[in-house]
């Protein structure tokens, strides 16, 4: 514990300036935004303290839990962010602060359409920043979106627009991003974010790394699953400004192409792609974890009967990887994980016997610890796998780079 007071000082952009004060076990974190406030540019006063009010009440300011036994044993453990408070999960953030400055910079006039393929999370974000921005959001998405969530998303006023085929090659994640294209197309005034490859979307995640510091003061490993590759590069930059030894362990599922696999049909959503994002930092990570659907489903319920906190897919894996962590590591590394959402959304999949029976995800409790590869290119994982290296197959000679 430190014996002495502590002000460290951070700029994410010039004229923002955050000062986090930690004295012992108490810390505080103050922000002093000398910008001008983004939303007044474009809102009558009115409007715009109403609105900027509704973001910022909400979005942010997330938990975090230890979770120890019986993920790990008493005294080892990790800590997981829980980002399932957000109003709409974790993705508020980022979508909020795309279109903040897609407005600042004039890329998005006022009240104009904003178009983006999504599987959820950043939906539910773009219909929140819709309504603090006053702009009209359509989302595009696949067969496999949740019906409480198209409903959800509606009642949000966001117009949902559900692509009928997978590409032969890009899969569903594919066919949406034509199909926005084609939309784009049609409105010259509108605007899409492009979740896979903004540096936005990974700006956007600065405040949950400096809630993270402000909670936990010290990380040691920091747990992401990865699907744009937002938040797992958002918050290990901010982190490292803090440790630059930080390691960070990227979480995918079986049959995604991010880290070098190829590709299979997957039905964990969330985490993992069919395409190759650009906004994936490679050079971050030091491990990935393949997760395979059972081996989630049985994290998500063994959350829920011991923590009374669970999530979606990404969860599940997310918490199988750290408690294993914990487990090999010694007791005072500090591992970090980020839970992105809630269990909302998965009351008819993973929280549902008969869908789980009928997909054999019920079957056996999870592996205590993953296989381990090192060629990602030559070795198939079709269940819990970790991999000590990292390929970005954007750089290998066969793969074309998809934007
Ligand atoms: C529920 C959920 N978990 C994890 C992810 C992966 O996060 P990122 O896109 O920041 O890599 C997503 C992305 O859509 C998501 O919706």
């Amino acid at each position: 514990m430190s014996q002495f007071p502590l002000t460290l000082l951070i700029c994410f952009r010039p004229g923002d300036i955050l000062s986090i004060d930690a004295e012992d076990a108490r810390v505080t974190v103050s922000y002093s935004l000398t910008t001008s406030d983004p939303f007044a540019t474009t809102f009558p006063a009115e409007a715009t303290s109403r609105r900027a009010g509704l973001s910022r009440q909400l979005v942010g300011g997330t938990p975090v839990l230890r979770i120890e036994e019986p993920f790990a044993e008493h005294g080892h453990g990790f800590w997981a962010k829980l980002e399932g408070f957000n109003p709409g999960g974790m993705k508020d953030r980022p979508a909020l602060h795309m279109v903040e400055r897609a407005r600042a910079r004039g890329e998005l006039a006022p009240g104009a359409q904003i178009i983006e393929s999504t599987s959820g999370t950043l939906g539910l974000g773009l219909a929140l920043a819709g309504i603090v921005f006053g702009h009209p959001v359509t989302l595009v998405t696949d067969p496999g979106l949740e019906p409480i969530l198209r409903q959800m998303l509606a009642a949000y006023g966001a117009r949902v627009d559900v692509v009928s085929e997978p590409h032969p090659v890009g899969g569903w994640q594919q066919a949406r991003r034509d199909r926005v294209r084609a939309l784009l197309a049609l409105d010259e005034a509108a605007w899409c974010p492009d979740q896979y490859s903004n540096p936005d979307n990974v700006t956007g995640y600065s405040s949950l790394g400096v809630e993270l510091i402000a909670q936990l003061r010290h990380i040691d490993v920091l747990v992401c699953s990865v699907g744009t590759g937002g938040h797992s590069a958002g918050v290990a930059h901010t982190l490292r400004q803090f440790n630059p030894e930080l390691e960070v362990v990227g979480v995918d599922t079986i049959g995604s192409t991010i880290f070098g696999q190829p590709a299979q049909s997957r039905i964990m959503r969330g985490l993992g792609s069919s395409i190759y994002p650009r906004n994936v930092a490679y050079d971050q990570f030091s491990e990935v974890h393949w997760v395979a659907p059972a081996e989630a489903v049985w994290a998500c319920r063994t959350l829920a009967a011991t923590q009374y906190a669970t999530g979606g897919w990404s969860v599940g894996a997310v918490a199988l990887v750290s408690g294993w962590l914990a487990r090999t590591r010694s007791a005072d590394t500090r591992i970090a994980a980020v839970f992105p959402d809630g269990p909302a959304r998965y009351y008819g999949t993973i929280y549902n016997d008969e869908y789980c029976q009928a997909h054999d995800l019920m079957d056996a409790p999870a592996p205590t610890a993953p296989h381990t590869i090192n060629d990602p290119l030559t070795q198939v994982a079709s269940s819990w796998t970790r991999c000590p290296t990292i390929i970005d197959p954007t750089h290998m000679p066969h793969t074309e780079p998809t934007s």
